[in-house]
C-alpha cells in the first residue's frame, strides 16, 4: 500500500517511528511532512496528505500533530477526505469498517509510540463494510456538494 503521512513539529518523533513500522509492514511511505522541530503551520501538512489522497495518488494518508484534531481537521476540508483522530484501537478499527477513513490522525502527545503503531495497525488490517454504512457516506458527500 502506498501511504502518505503528515505531520507538524509537535509529531516529527513519533512519524519517523511511524514511517519505520510502515517500511517493516512492507508499506510504501511518502513523506509531507515537516522533518524538523521548529514551530510551523500544521494546515499545510493537513491539506498536502489530504490532497495526494484524494487525488489517487496515495492508498490511505496518517497525519499527527499534537493532538491530532487541527491536522484532521485541514485534511477534512480537502473535498473526498474523511479523516478520523483515533486514540484507540477499537476506534482506528471501526473508523475503516464504517466510516471508510481514508486517512488516520492521532495526537504525539496524546498516545505514545507503540500505542501508534498498533492504531495503524489496526486501522490498516480492517475492511470497510459497505451496506448501510456506503449510504451514509454518500450523505458525508452529498453535503460536500451542497
Ligand atoms: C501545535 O502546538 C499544536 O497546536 C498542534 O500540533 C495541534 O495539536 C493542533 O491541533
Amino acid at each position: 500500500m502506498k501511504i502518505a503521512i503528515g505531520n507538524d513539529h509537535a509529531a516529527t518523533e513519533m512519524k519517523f517511528a511511524v514511517m519505520e513500522y510502515l517500511k517493516e509492514l512492507g508499506h510504501e511511505v511518502v513523506n509531507f511532512g515537516t522533518d524538523g522541530n521548529e514551530s510551523c503551520h500544521y494546515p499545510e501538512f493537513g491539506e498536502k496528505v489530504g490532497r495526494a489522497v484524494a487525488a489517487g495518488e496515495a492508498d490511505c494518508g496518517v497525519l499527527i500533530c499534537g493532538t491530532g484534531v487541527g491536522i484532521s481537521i485541514a485534511a477534512n476540508k480537502v473535498k473526498g477526505v474523511r479523516a478520523a483522530v483515533c486514540s484507540d484501537c477499537a476506534t482506528a478499527r471501526l473508523v475503516k469498517q464504517h466510516n471508510n477513513a481514508n486517512v488516520i490522525a492521532f495526537g504525539a502527545r496524546i498516545v505514545g509510540i507503540e500505542l501508534a503503531k498498533d492504531i495503524v495497525k489496526a486501522y490498516l488490517d480492517a475492511e470497510f463494510l459497505g451496506g448501510r454504512h456506503q449510504i451514509r457516506i454518500d450523505m458525508i458527500h452529498e453535503i460536500e456538494e451542497r
